[in-house]
């Protein structure tokens, strides 16, 4: 077998990307996923084809005899960027091989993690900082003052309650992302699961103020679903109603069957919360279930709120393959929708 196929085929069984530059600078042979990125660019000037600066030098320093080695270089595209990762090694007698990966997604995920214990961090240290400085105050300055001792107490054990709630929220996300690809195989009737959720909330919604009503159409059959991840979720998407619907007006569910869901592409039971409050403007809705995210940080914070609530309503919700909608008229409200595919 002559050189040229040898090389040739040796290329095609390489997964990613990978080229030959001989010592022409002419590039001799490149496989077709290398093709698919860089078009037709046999014989063609290697400097014609790659333009990054970090390729680029080390594939004209290893054509100049030097070392080869490993580099990354970043294609900053319309939508996210692209990142490489790419080898340049000597090929004995011929010239240079440049082989890359697309890493985008790995470096992609990387960075979500590091933002993701950033953002804990933060929370959890607020809370912290406040209780060690009560603990100091109450040390010194408070010390035979029983009437601020007994107000700082409180801030504690807010502070305290607050890093309780956050703990067992990041706990629940992870336990509902840990069996996410796993289908839940029980029966769930979804109009006493809203019915009991109701009634736990009513004590906060007189408080607020808040009318709760619920609209049930009737003989509504099951849904395959997880009881106490359902009741999480609306108990959160309630609880959010209530808290930013603002107090004097009405949170309404309602639940009724939808013969074919066009997302989904089959029947499904709907179960909406919608309330009269302020509305959310566009450009948060689709960041609003992103961990941590809260359109008013020091609004949600004031009412105890993690950021975590809408996070772990769209992880249960993509477990029972159903689907969260989000609408929202500024001034209006706001309707939550989730719709689970009854199969
Ligand atoms: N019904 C609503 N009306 C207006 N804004 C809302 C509504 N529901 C959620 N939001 C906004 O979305 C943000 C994220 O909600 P999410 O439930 O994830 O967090 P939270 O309510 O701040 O805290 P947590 O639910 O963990 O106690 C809120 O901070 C709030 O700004
Ligand atoms: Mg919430």
């Amino acid at each position: 077998m002559d050189q040229d196929r040898l090389i040739a085929s040796l290329l095609a069984a390489v997964p990613h990307p990978m080229l030959v530059v001989g010592d022409d600078a002419r590039i001799a042979w490149l496989n077709a996923p290398a093709r698919a990125i860089l078009g037709d660019a046999d014989g063609r000037h290697y400097l014609t084809v790659i333009r990054q600066p970090e390729p680029v030098a080390l594939l004209e320093r290893v054509l100049a005899g030097g070392e080869g080695g490993t580099t990354r270089w970043r294609l900053t595209g319309p939508g996210r960027d692209t990142v490489y990762r790419g080898l340049v090694a000597r090929v004995a007698g011929l010239g240079a091989s440049l082989a890359f990966q697309d890493v985008s997604d790995v470096e992609h995920a990387a960075d979500m993690r590091r933002d993701f214990v950033a953002n804990v961090s933060h929370e959890l240290r607020t809370p912290l900082t406040a209780l060690l400085g009560f603990i100091e105050t109450l040390r010194g300055a408070a010390r035979d003052d029983p009437a601020a001792r007994a107000r700082f107490l409180g801030i504690m054990e807010r502070e305290a309650l607050r890093m309780n709630r956050l703990v067992g929220d990041l706990l629940s996300l992870s336990r509902v992302e840990a069996e996410e690809r796993v289908r839940p195989r029980t029966q769930v009737e979804l109009a006493g699961l809203a019915r009991s959720v109701l009634a736990t909330l009513r004590g906060m919604a007189d408080a607020a103020q808040v009318t709760l009503t619920l609209d049930a159409e009737a003989d509504l059959p099951p849904v395959a679903g997880d009881l106490d991840q359902l009741t999480q979720v609306l108990h959160n998407l309630v609880e959010n109603a209530v808290k930013y619907g603002g107090s004097g007006k009405t949170v309404r569910v309602v639940l009724r069957r939808v013969a074919h869901d066009p997302v989904l592409r089959s029947p499904g039971l709907s179960l909406s919360v919608i309330d009269q409050g302020a509305g959310i403007d566009a450009i948060h809705l689709p960041r609003l279930t992103e961990r941590f995210y809260r359109v008013d940080t020091h609004r949600s914070r004031e009412q105890g709120g993690t950021g975590l609530g809408l996070a772990i309503v769209k992880h249960i919700i993509n477990r029972h393959r159903g689907r969260l909608k989000i609408s929202s008229e500024k001034g209006k409200g706001s309707v939550f929708e989730v719709v689970l595919p009854l199969i």
